[in-house]
């Protein structure tokens, strides 16, 4: 049967087709295994999809962290890794790489983004001290709290709201930091610990205005402002987009001039910079970078590789060039924005505006009927996988994990499931194949049924909890 009016994807949405810089030069083989066996498989895993062997899962959107397709530029790097335990050249390579694009004077490895933040919580928080940040993230929060801070929220409200559509959810409500300054004194704020994009927002940007006011009002307190650079380079691209006098200016140099507000950050290189392991920490402050460096050793490992071999900082370093190419953002934040459009569409529920990295299905509003203590995102992750063998991530109250003080579950606004996007790894039809699959999982939703948590870690639950069905 022939279409009589045959459009691509692009015209269907009314737009030029975009299509990846890059072509595929090796592929890895995907397998489906049937509905009895993925049901098999859920049960084991006690309905967490963290818990699901890989050789298990159709397409992967668990995360976007380390899942990344590298290039063959960074493959060749590889093969240039210089073992040696100290003075590696590719640590001065990095070193490079990052002071170029980020700015920072100071550059430390470390084997992954936690990595990091513990090294900067230990050094840089004072037990009894609070920690303002534009909203949690859990491992960020809990190194925060490990190291006897008290992290405090002062997103905008509008984060909160997944239909509240506004260009830079992620930024800092100015008057909650500066009230929370007043009320504390500025003697008691560790840092900002400011995210770009906000992961648990829905992958929400910061503009360039808000961080120039966070500097301004730290600045008149003395108080230091750290970046979460994780997905940074996604951040820049927003910013290009949507904040007046930057649509013409590269990427690259919009990262470099949100950079230059801050005193230093974190990164997990597993997302942005496009390795599949790996993070930096990154400071200006002489004397904050001695006693970094000098921790480095003790849980990481040397100062000139902080737990990376030779050839994961080779393939880091190029990582880092690659990652701040327009072009390649923005291929990246299009093939997430397609799958959004489809899914919005289609009247699924999401967090608007369409994020950088995935795609945050509204569980509350998918599935009404189900309490949320009774897991509605962590519910909808597994019919996912039983649908399609789609793994998805909970994003709600299984991950916001209990209050330190009264041991109550946290329950935040948002009950998210999220399918996350790995870079350059998927092509536009997977994309159609999860889209048809969350339909299906909707058009079934008033039948679905809730979970129960059956065994529940004290750290970071979401990773290694069970759960069962109701
Ligand atoms: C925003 C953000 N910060 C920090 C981290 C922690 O990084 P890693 O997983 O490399 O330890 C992650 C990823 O998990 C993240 O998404």
């Amino acid at each position: 049967m022939t279409n009589p009016n045959p459009l691509t994807m692009g015209q269907q949405f009314g737009r030029r087709s975009w299509a990846e810089p890059w072509k595929i030069k090796m592929v890895e083989p995907l397998r489906m295994i049937s509905r009895e066996a993925r049901e098999r498989a859920l049960v084991e895993a006690g309905y967490n999809t963290f818990l699901l062997r890989s050789d298990d899962v159709y397409i992967d959107l668990l995360t976007d962290s380390g899942t990344s397709a590298m290039s063959d530029r960074q493959w060749a790097g590889m093969m240039l890794g210089d073992e040696a335990y100290a003075g590696s050249r590719n640590f001065y390579h990095l070193e490079e790489a990052v002071r170029r694009h980020y700015g920072f004077r100071h550059v430390l490895p470390t084997h992954q983004g936690r990595g990091a933040e513990n090294l900067i919580s230990k050094v840089a928080i004072t037990p009894g001290q609070f920690v303002p940040g534009n909203m949690y993230f859990t491992t960020t929060r809990l190194h925060q709290e490990l190291a006897g801070g008290q992290f405090v929220d002062v997103i905008v409200d509008e984060a909160h709201d997944p239909e509240v559509v506004h260009p830079f959810k992620g930024n800092v409500d100015i008057t909650k930091l500066g009230t929370l300054i007043e009320q504390v004194g500025a003697g008691q704020i560790a840092y900002v610990s400011l995210a770009g994009t906000v992961n648990m927002a829905g992958g929400q940007p910061v503009s360039m205005a808000n961080i120039r006011a966070i500097r301004e009002l730290c600045d008149r307190h003395g108080i230091r402002i750290f970046l979460d650079a994780t997905r940074l380079v996604e951040n820049a691209f927003f910013i290009q987009e949507r904040e007046p006098g930057f649509a013409d200016r590269p990427i690259a140099e919009i990262l470099l001039e949100f950079c230059s507000h801050a005193d230093g950050a974190w990164m997990s290189a597993k997302k942005d910079n496009l390795v599949n392991i790996g993070g930096w920490l990154a400071v200006n402050d002489d004397d904050l970078f001695e006693e970094l460096r000098n921790l480095v050793v003790v849980y990481e490992g040397l100062h000139t590789y902080g737990g990376l071999a030779g050839r994961d900082m080779e393939a880091l370093a190029i990582g880092i060039e690659e990652s701040v190419q327009d072009d390649h953002v923005r291929s990246r934040i299009g093939q997430v924005r397609y799958l959004g459009e489809l899914l919005t569409d289609w009247g699924i529920p999401i967090v608007q505006p369409v994020g950088g990295h995935a795609i945050f299905l509204d569980a509350r509003r998918f599935y009404p009927h189900i309490p949320q203590d009774e897991f509605p995102a962590q519910t909808l992750a597994a019919e996912l996988y039983l649908d399609s063998g789609i793994r998805s991530m909970e994003r709600g109250i299984a991950s916001a994990g209990r209050d330190a003080k009264t041991g109550d579950h946290n329950r935040p606004r948002l009950e998210l499931t999220r399918l996350t996007i790995p870079r350059r790894v998927y092509t536009q039809a997977h994309m159609d194949v999860v889209a048809e699959s969350v339909k299906v999982v909707f058009d079934v939703r008033d039948s679905t049924r809730g979970l129960r948590m059956t065994y529940e870690p004290k750290y970071l639950r979401f990773f290694q909890a069970r759960f069962e069905r109701l």
